[in-house]
């Protein structure tokens, strides 16, 4: 038997996002708010989760994956109707952690405290609660000297109850014996009609149960993310704990206000990374490299020493000691080993190029083979696509591609093969030779005085 569980509501619509996706499936820091909600729920270590899906259900449950056992809410009538939802799954004995899939900032450790002062204490009910100075639109906690004595909603407050500024985060423990008697008590007899969550401390008070509360002491942890302000705003805070975290681990940000690093990039020691620079997804970049300025890299692996400066890259792999840039393209696919040079106006697409060949300048190179210390002249393009399908190109090690060649693909070049400036070559290269597809230079005196004449 599982001992606690979460139960994680993400069935609204998030009409206030004005959006076509569910509210928890917006991205924060690139990662969706669901996914945040789950790490947080997982590092707490929780035995169970369950989520309560509804609106655009099959997104969310493809998000979750099997991380997590889904509900169906079909209608959402709000808060206490969702965790109804959940309470055939659920054993009485057990702790219930209640959360918001729209609460991506909370802490572990601020759950973990909840859950450890609820059950020392053999409470019915806890509730994680904040002091906000701006406390618009959340729950308020009316209290009577330290004791809980109901949870008002913002539409449902009178005006003295609306100066309060300890708010409900959203977040509550249970006995899940407890939860489910009250649960079944609560009505719609509210400003929204819904069935409201919070209405579950006026019933568990009337019952005379011990209900508690717990206030984190830092208000950002209860940002909930009802607006795309207030995703904007959660953006800011996740942002700069990421480059607070990685300079603490000595990365160098040269300036964190145009630094923009997603929660889930790794970084190594020492390594540095310049202005207007993105580090998106699953981006890896190993010790001493130096990324940027004005860099876009997004599911990347960079290795060691390299040098990435004013260049964009998605799904690539880029090894140690290699110079990127400025103004090169890489598209998925492609993988360059050490000490691979790629220049100014250079785009890559699904390519293999091997150790220490360089593609310096002006190059289009697409499902390519290069070998190892190839050099592709300047203006060099890879004709792949013939209208209908995409063909390859084999470049052999030591191969000198000449400026401006045309290689129609399917190619061979065989190493230490030479091609002259110009060609435009369709047949394949045997190695060592020297390849030159282009006509005679004619050459005619005295052209200009014979017209005016
Ligand atoms: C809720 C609380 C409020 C608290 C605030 C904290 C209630 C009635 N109010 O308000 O006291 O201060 O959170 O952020 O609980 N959901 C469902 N099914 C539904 C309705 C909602 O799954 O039928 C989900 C939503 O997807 C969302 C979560 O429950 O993830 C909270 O709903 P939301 O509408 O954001 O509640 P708030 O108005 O923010
Ligand atoms: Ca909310």
């Amino acid at each position: 038997m599982s001992n606690l569980v979460a139960v994680i509501m993400a069935a609204g619509k998030g009409t206030r996002m004005k959006s076509k996706l569910p509210k928890v499936m917006h991205s924060l820091a690139g990662k969706t708010l669901i996914e945040h909600v789950l790490d947080i729920v997982g590092r707490a270590g929780v035995d169970r989760s369950l989520v309560i899906v509804g609106h655009g259900r099959e997104g969310v449950e493809a998000l979750i994956e099997n991380r997590a056992e889904i509900i169906v809410q079909t209608e959402q009538l709000g808060t206490g109707h969702a965790v109804l939802q959940a309470m055939p799954y659920l054993e009485g004995e057990q702790t219930v952690l209640v959360l918001s899939g729209d609460q991506p900032l909370l802490k572990s450790e601020t759950l973990n405290e909840l859950v450890k002062l609820h059950q020392a204490q053999g409470a019915s009910a806890t509730v994680l609660t904040s002091y906000m100075e701006q406390p618009f639109g959340y729950g308020r906690i009316i209290k009577k000297g330290e004791n809980l004595v109901r949870i008002v909603e913002e539409k449902d407050a009178a005006p003295d109850e609306r100066e309060i500024k300890e708010i409900n985060t959203g977040t509550y423990c249970f006995k899940g014996s407890a939860l489910r008697d009250a649960l079944t008590k609560i009505t719609t007899q509210n400003a929204q009609g819904e069935y409201y969550l919070t209405e579950i401390f006026d019933v568990l008070l009337k019952h005379e149960k011990k209900v508690l509360t717990y206030r984190t002491v830092n208000p950002q942890e209860a940002l909930g993310i009802n607006s795309r302000g207030q995703l904007a705003e959660a953006e800011g805070i996740v942002r700069k704990n990421i480059l607070e975290h990685w300079m603490s681990e000595g990365v160098t940000i040269v300036d964190p206000a145009s630094t923009f690093i997603d929660a889930e990039v790794i970084l190594a020691q020492d390594v540095t990374i310049l202005p207007f620079t993105r580090l998106v997804g699953k981006t890896k970049i190993e010790e001493d490299s130096v990324i940027g300025p004005q860099t876009n890299l997004e599911n990347c692996t960079v290795g060691r020493g390299s040098e990435v400066t004013c260049s964009v890259a998605r799904d690539a792999v880029i090894g140690e000691c290699c110079h990127i840039g400025p103004f090169s393209y890489l598209r998925p696919g492609t993988k360059l080993d050490a000490r691979v040079k790629v220049g100014d106006f250079v785009e890559i697409k699904n390519s293999w190029v091997e150790m220490g060949a360089k593609i310096p300048h002006l190059s289009y190179i697409g499902d390519t083979h290069v070998g190892k210390s190839a050099n592709i002249g300047a203006g060099t393009i890879t004709c792949n696509y013939d209208g209908v399908n995409k063909h390859h190109t084999k470049i052999g090690d030591h191969a000198f591609i000449g400026s401006n060649t045309n290689l129609v693909a399917p190619l061979e070049v065989g190493e230490y093969a030479v091609t002259g400036a110009g060609s435009t070559i369709t047949k394949n290269v045997p190695a060592k030779a020297l390849v030159v597809e282009r006509s005679q230079q004619v050459v005619k005196e005295n052209w200009h005085c014979e017209k005016i004449k």
